[in-house]
């Protein structure tokens, strides 16, 4: 089916960028094609409007903070955190009209998550649960990384990690423990889970330090999918045959944003192996984590986008290898939330 109109539902939250990104500072993201402002009020919530002045245009986030208000910085109006121009050097009297729209935040595990559907259905009880990444009790190691592709060739990527063996030689790959794996996916509502199972292999990279490496075990990736594209991934290990939760497990976040139709906000998160927060084990994990996605993910994804020369994925007619079912399953969900959506308009 040859998509038309945007690629992705709205009536979803997304995420926004991390709690931490967000504070004082105006901060401009675009966010599903349109510039959103983010800040943080003095009673410390979370405010996202939109990033343009109604009277010509200008960017809010390139004005300044005057208390909970944000002044423009081409001819001064000031708006409040919900939008409505609050004060006008001009006159005593407001304009008319002068107001940018407010969206719907809610903030959860370390996450601000925005709603650009209808306001009315921004249900936080909607939200996809994140709250292992602070597990451990220290906060997770995150970043941000911009890519240039839809946010669900990000999705394709994730939802197959057979690609590990492949992209990932430098980095995380397993010595070829996921080609004798079994693979899984299954629906669950609105939910996806691509699951890999790896019985009786080496020590995967991720209990190093704490298993002996020769140690036989069993290895697991859990990959658990929200829509559009909020990811958690469980990378597990026990000596073989004992219950999982005393394995040696990793929580990672993997939430893809569309930016526009064609670009998209990659956020990621990590707890560590060992449990244990320390400044250098953090950077070294951070520059691990880092380099995986932006020179093995990151080049792939944007040159495989690029290379279909504007084609409708559908349309270029994608082998299908069965390991691969995850991310098209995932793309079909979505495509069935824009029907759903587009019936109910
Ligand atoms: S563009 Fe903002 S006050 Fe004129
Ligand atoms: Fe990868």
């Amino acid at each position: 089916m040859t998509q038309t109109g945007p690629n992705y539902p709205r009536n979803c939250w997304y995420m926004a960028g991390w709690s931490n990104e967000v504070g004082d500072a105006l901060l401009r993201r675009r966010i599903l094609g349109e510039p959103i402002l983010l800040f943080r009020t003095a009673d410390g919530a979370p405010t996202a409007l939109t990033d343009r002045c109604p009277h010509r245009f200008a960017p809010l986030s390139a004005g300044a903070r005057e208390g909970d208000l944000v002044r423009c910085a081409y001819h001064g109006l000031a708006f409040d955190a919900s939008g409505q121009c609050a004060h006008n050097p001009f006159s005593a009297t407001l304009p008319k009209g002068a107001a940018v729209r407010n969206w719907p935040v809610h903030e959860r595990d370390g996450i601000a998550w925005i709603w650009m559907g209808d306001a009315d259905q921004a249900d936080p009880a909607l939200l996809p649960d994140f709250n292992t990444l602070f597990r451990d009790g220290a906060e997770p190691v995150r970043g941000l990384m911009p890519m240039r592709a839809p946010y669900e060739f990000a999705t394709d990527n994730l939802m197959d990690l057979s690609h590990i063996e492949f992209v990932h030689r430098g980095s995380f790959a397993g010595a070829g423990v996921i080609f004798a794996g079994k693979h899984e996916v299954r629906r669950d509502g609105d939910r996806l889970h691509s699951n890999w199972w790896m019985p009786n292999v080496p020590a995967p990279g991720h209990t190093y330090g704490i298993y002996e490496r020769s140690l036989p075990t069993d290895h697991w990736l859990d990959m658990r999918w929200d829509a559009p594209a909020s990811m958690l991934l469980e990378i597990g290990a026990t000596p073989v045959g004992e219950p999982r939760e005393t394995g040696v497990i990793i929580h990672q976040a993997h939430i893809i944003t569309p930016e526009t139709a064609d670009t998209a906000h990659y956020f990621w998160a990590s707890t560590r192996g060992s449990g244990v927060a320390s400044e250098q084990g953090d950077a070294m994990l951070f520059a691990m984590m880092t380099q995986a996605f932006e020179q093995e993910d990151k080049p792939i994804i944007e040159a495989a986008y690029a290379n279909l020369d504007g084609r409708d994925f559908w349309d270029a007619k994608p082998a299908f290898l069965g390991i691969d079912a995850g991310g098209t399953r995932a793309r079909r969900l979505v495509e069935e939330l824009i029907g759903r959506e587009t019936r109910a308009a």
